[in-house]
């Protein structure tokens, strides 16, 4: 199917979740800092935001920090909080007028306290909005997540809340972040890379992967028209026949 040929027959996936991956490569490629490369990926961000609202995504969950990129150079690191400090203050408003519904999944812990009152403000402010919910995985990691569910149900056993014999699939999944996002329907990732690394992992049973090889700040709704192109061949058993 050519690009815009017929974008009404296109399946909407209800959750998309992005690995927004090649921000550095796209700025070393030009010789630039890779530091260009995030800030040319906040604009990416926004085309994603924007082709979300245009075809009525309900979900979309961004990996935006890993758990894992703290080992990177602190330098870098610092740019990267500074840049989701900048994109929340300054689209905070767009959002909201969108009807944008913002929450942020990761460990609050090693977070800068400007920008964890930035991500409460972002969160209070847009709690009563009904439309797209924007789910940033900042500072995430699946395995995290799932540890810490697997806290949580301990404590419940502990407390004789529950039995061990009661733990099932429901009790764990109502553990993660937050249980009533349902199961992303396709995961994108950008820059060639064909893995998950570290995102959703629980959550990605049966998600759709798709892998494209431009990088994230080349991003645009070509691209994303292209990514459900895909993903409207593709036929979700989801184990049955
Ligand atoms: C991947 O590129 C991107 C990141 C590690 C994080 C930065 C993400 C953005 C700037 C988008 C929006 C961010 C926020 C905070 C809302 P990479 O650095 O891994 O690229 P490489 O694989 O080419 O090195």
């Amino acid at each position: 199917m050519p690009v815009n040929s017929d974008i009404s027959k296109l399946k909407i996936p209800t959750h998309l979740a992005v690995i927004m991956d090649g921000n550095g490569r796209w700025a070393e490629q030009s010789g630039l800092a890779r530091t260009k490369g995030h800030v040319a990926g906040i604009d990416a961000l926004r085309r994603l935001v924007e082709c979300s609202l245009k075809y009525a995504i309900k979900y979309l969950t961004i990996f935006s920090f890993s758990s894992e990129n703290w080992t990177r150079p602190k330098d870098e690191v610092n740019f990267i909080m500074r840049l989701m400090h900048h994109y929340v203050t300054s689209d905070l408003d767009k959002l909201i007028q969108n009807n944008v519904k913002i929450n942020v999944i990761g460990e609050r812990e090693g977070i800068d306290n400007s920008i964890l009152d930035l991500i409460k403000k972002a969160e209070q402010s847009t709690k009563e909005n009904t439309g797209l919910r924007l789910i940033i995985a900042f500072n995430y990691g699946a395995r995290k997540e799932i540890v810490n569910a697997c806290k949580k149900i301990a404590k419940q056993v502990l407390g004789g809340k529950i039995s061990i014999d009661e733990i099932n699939e429901k009790i764990f999944a109502n553990s993660l972040y937050l249980p009533e996002i349902p199961d992303p329907d396709l995961i994108l990732r950008t820059s060639g890379e064909y893995r998950l690394s570290n995102f959703l992992n629980w959550q990605a049973a049966y998600s759709e992967l798709i892998f494209i090889d431009e990088y994230w700040p080349d991003f645009n709704e070509k691209i994303f028209i292209r990514a459900l192109q895909e993903y409207s061949k593709r036929n979700r058993r989801f184990g049955g026949l």
